[in-house]
């Protein structure tokens, strides 16, 4: 099955380059919470690719007798990612034989603090993936839709959620058999949406800037001996048919419910793992019952999504921005830490900021 993406080297590969690009992080609306080895999901899952949160990441490298890899992180030498990316590297050998025949120096930096909560493996990963697989496609003269398949197939094996990132507006993750082309190996684009999703805004409340206790390959591991996973499965199977019809609409009555009833699923699954756990924080309720409360006095179309932490995802349309960053202003930073919050927005997926081979 995996068998398509396997490739030879040749005599196209360049001696030397460089490459960078910029990928973005994403949001999951139905959420991927379970998986089998080696990253199949255990549901399909969709997510908003974000705009302003993104990982930007350089190769340069150059033939050398012996394969290696040095690391930079905003600037400066880094060994504790660098294990990260030996074991990616390792997970990938297989597909990108190339690779070993190079010295390579990566240099990476995101846009958002590391210590801000927010996953940074669904845009680290994806970035790196775009930098290495670009010299394939330079070498195998790849056209740009066997790129990104690829793209998305090798930052699946790196995180799997960093696999949606390779496509704006939104990215699909895992067989359905209401969405064509979809894969357990590699996401796709989806774009048979409604134009208020195209400017949809997410603005992440940073409840808790710390290091998870739980990491989300723990928490995804907890999901195999889960009483509610088979349940928990169809329901995220259902639950795509069903915002399929809601991204088409765009009614945001019934996009409201099912995102937010993604989000509280997800956690009530850390809540009755064995072990269970709990990534949300006082805060984080405090946040979703404000909202709650505002959404109700006001009108408003807000609701909350949350990935595997305490922070939270405020999303609304573009049109009521203002209003809604007043009201995060009066009522919501008070609950943030440091009063810290994000604006995001959906956006258009990685770009390609320069690459040179010689
Ligand atoms: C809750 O993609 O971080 O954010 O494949 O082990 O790297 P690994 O997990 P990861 O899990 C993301 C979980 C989530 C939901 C989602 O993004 O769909």
């Amino acid at each position: 099955m995996t068998k398509k993406f396997h490739c030879a080297t040749n005599s196209n590969f360049p001696l030397k380059g460089n490459v960078k690009w910029t990928s973005p992080s994403n949001i999951a609306l139905v959420k991927y919470w379970g998986k089998r080895p080696v990253q199949i999901p255990a549901n399909p899952s969709l997510s908003f690719t974000l705009k302003n949160c993104f990982t930007e990441t350089s190769i340069e490298f150059e033939k050398a007798e012996k394969f290696s890899l040095e690391l930079y992180v905003d600037g400066k030498k880094n060994k504790s990612f660098l294990n990260k990316i030996e074991t990616f590297i390792d997970r990938i050998k297989e597909y990108c034989p190339y690779i070993f025949h190079y010295h390579i120096k990566i240099k990476t930096t995101n846009t958002f603090p590391h210590s801000s909560g927010i996953a940074s493996s669904a845009s680290g990963l994806s970035a790196l993936a775009l930098c290495l697989v670009s010299i394939e496609k330079k070498a195998l003269n790849l056209s740009d839709e066997e790129f990104y398949k690829k793209v998305s197939f090798i930052s699946r094996l790196g995180s799997g959620s960093a696999c949606r990132s390779i496509y704006g507006s939104i990215g699909v993750w895992g067989e359905h058999a209401s969405f064509n082309g979809s894969s357990d190996e590699y996401a796709i684009s989806f774009t048979d949406i409604s134009p208020v999703f195209h400017s949809y805004q997410d603005t992440i409340l940073l409840v808790d800037k710390g290091k998870k206790e739980i990491s989300s390959t723990v928490g995804h591991d907890l999901m195999n001996n889960h009483p509610y996973s088979s349940l928990r499965y169809n329901q995220a199977n259902n639950h795509m048919v069903q915002l399929k019809n809601i991204l088409k609409s765009g009614d945001l009555f019934e996009f409201i419910k099912l995102v937010e009833k993604e989000a509280l699923t997800l956690h009530s699954m850390m809540m009755t793992s064995d072990p269970y756990f709990i990534l949300m924080k006082p805060n984080t309720l405090s946040i979703i019952q404000k909202i709650w409360e505002i959404r109700a006095e006001r009108k408003l179309p807000i609701c909350i999504t949350l990935d595997a932490g305490a922070n939270v995802h405020l999303l609304y349309p573009n049109n009521i921005k203002t209003e809604v960053l007043s009201v995060i202003e009066k009522d919501l930073i008070v609950y943030c830490e440091n009063e810290q919050y994000i604006c995001d927005e959906v956006g258009n997926g990685p770009k390609l900021i320069m690459e040179h081979y010689a």
